[in-house]
């Protein structure tokens, strides 16, 4: 249960230097990038990044990434009725924040925001299957498995 207002926020500058003192455990950096480096990814064309603030506070990060495919790279069955694909590349809350459905919530907001702002109808995410808090974050949020052929160890999951 979340006992907070979660908001997604635009990152202003101020925010940008609390999302710099997010943090993950130990053994949840192997599995996301550090912020540093989802913050220069957040300045090439088609990626956008999102704070996640709970009772005001940032507590967590998004970078998405929702591109009509102009180079023709990615494979049909990935993009959506509009030929748009739309892909969540890092999702994180931080560590002192984590396990109290704030994670659920902004996912949802976050795929709701997608949605309005991009109109994308399929948004994919993918996750390393020994992952298993994202893997469930993902499916509680209404994200199904794949069997699309992903690099070794990761699976693709879909909304
Ligand atoms: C994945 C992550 C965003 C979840 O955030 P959160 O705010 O803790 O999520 P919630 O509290 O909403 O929990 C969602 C579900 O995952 C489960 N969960 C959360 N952390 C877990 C953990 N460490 N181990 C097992 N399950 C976990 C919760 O129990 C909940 O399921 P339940 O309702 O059935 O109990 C957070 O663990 C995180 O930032 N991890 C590191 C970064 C990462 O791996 N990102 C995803 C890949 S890009």
């Amino acid at each position: 249960m979340v006992a907070t207002t979660v908001q997604l926020h635009e990152v202003t500058r101020s925010i940008e230097k609390s999302l710099l003192a997010l943090e993950v455990s130990e053994d949840q950096k192997a599995f996301i990038a550090p912020i540093e480096q989802s913050a220069k990814l957040a300045a090439s064309v088609d990626h956008f990044q999102i704070a996640i603030l709970a009772d005001e506070v940032v507590v967590g990060y998004a970078l998405y990434f929702t591109t009509l495919d102009r180079a023709g790279k990615i494979p049909q069955q990935l993009k959506d009725s509009a030929s748009r694909y739309t892909e969540i590349v890092r999702f994180l809350v931080d560590r002192h924040f984590q396990r109290r459905g704030i994670g659920t919530v902004a996912l949802g907001m976050l795929v709701d925001h997608i949605r309005a702002t991009h109109g994308a109808t399929k948004i994919w995410m993918s996750y390393r299957k020994r992952n298993t808090a994202s893997g469930k974050l993902f499916r509680k949020v209404g994200f199904r498995d794949t069997d699309v052929q992903e690099e070794q160890e990761f699976v693709l999951a879909g909304v």
